[in-house]
């Protein structure tokens, strides 16, 4: 947010207390989402709920809630109406796509299109609603701050399909989370979908068998699932669709009408983005 304003202004310090509110709601969605998904581990450390109790996770991720309002509200009244509407819509939409993640879990018919809307729900809106709310903050023009919501769509839909395969690829010191979490609970990444529109027999019956089962040894279903995505090829397959993304969100970002020069650090917070292992 604060480098989208940043575009247009000088000190995105001024939009701190709207940044920090995005970042506080992200923060909730985490505690939340650690809660739904099980996740032991997030940043290194234990997750909230882990570490205390679901109650406490709950409550905390309320409170956070909360606390983005408040600090959301301490914009000035010319932009107030604008930057909550945009916020709320968007946070309604992080539930939908949360909704259709844990969904999924339960379906095996879900296809790439389906996946990919629900990834745009789950994750990029928050980044289009970041780099937006940046321009809208600086009264960057309508059109500029459709394409920038664009950019952050785009980069948001190639951040989800890395995290997917850092959660089979990465190494688990440096991500900060639970390898194979994904492939436990079933998640209907890009991944497993395109593993099954592209195994063959053997490889399609084995798949089903670790999807179906109900009782497994996680280490050894994450093992095996692994083994089968590798011999299919759906780990370069995934950072082909990430590119595909990550080149969309940057031809959005050309359509910004300023001068190439200043898009520059925008353009390589992307580009880290990208190249990311936590
Ligand atoms: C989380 O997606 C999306 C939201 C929190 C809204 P994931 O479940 O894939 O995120 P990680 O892997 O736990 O960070
Ligand atoms: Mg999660
Ligand atoms: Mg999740
Ligand atoms: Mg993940």
């Amino acid at each position: 947010m604060m480098l989208s304003y940043n575009l247009y202004k000088e000190n995105p310090k001024t939009i701190l207390s709207s940044a920090c509110a995005l970042e506080t709601y992200h923060n909730y969605t985490l505690l939340h989402d650690d809660l739904m998904d099980e996740a032991p581990l997030r940043r290194g450390q234990q997750t909230v709920h882990t570490k205390w109790n679901n109650n406490q996770a709950i409550l905390s991720g309320d409170s956070m809630l909360v606390l983005a309002y408040e600090r959301l509200a301490q914009v000035d009244t010319k932009h107030l109406q604008a930057v909550l509407n945009l916020f709320t819509e968007t946070a309604l939409q992080i539930g939908e796509g949360q909704q259709y993640d844990m969904e999924f879990e339960h379906r095996n018919d879900v296809t790439v299109d389906e996946y990919i809307e629900m990834i745009r729900l789950k994750t990029s809106v928050l980044l289009a609603c970041a780099t937006k709310m940046g321009a809208l903050l600086a009264d960057a023009s309508a059109e500029d701050a459709e394409n920038l919501y664009k950019f952050g769509e785009q980069i948001g839909l190639a951040f989800q399909l890395q995290d997917d395969y850092l959660d089979v690829y990465g190494d688990s010191k440096v991500f900060g989370k639970k390898i194979g979490g994904d492939i436990t609970s079933n998640k209907k990444t890009y991944m497993l979908i395109t593993a099954f529109n592209r195994a063959n027999d053997k490889q399609r019956a084995e798949l089903e068998e670790w999807i179906n089962k109900t009782a497994f040894v996680t280490e050894e279903k994450i093992a095996a699932v692994t083994r089968l995505y590798n011999e299919i090829g759906v780990d370069k397959l995934a950072k082909e669709k990430m590119d595909y993304y990550y080149e969309q969100g940057k031809q959005y970002l050309q359509a910004v009408k300023l001068p190439e020069e200043q898009k520059k650090e925008l353009l390589a917070y992307a580009a880290d983005m990208m190249s990311r292992q936590k």
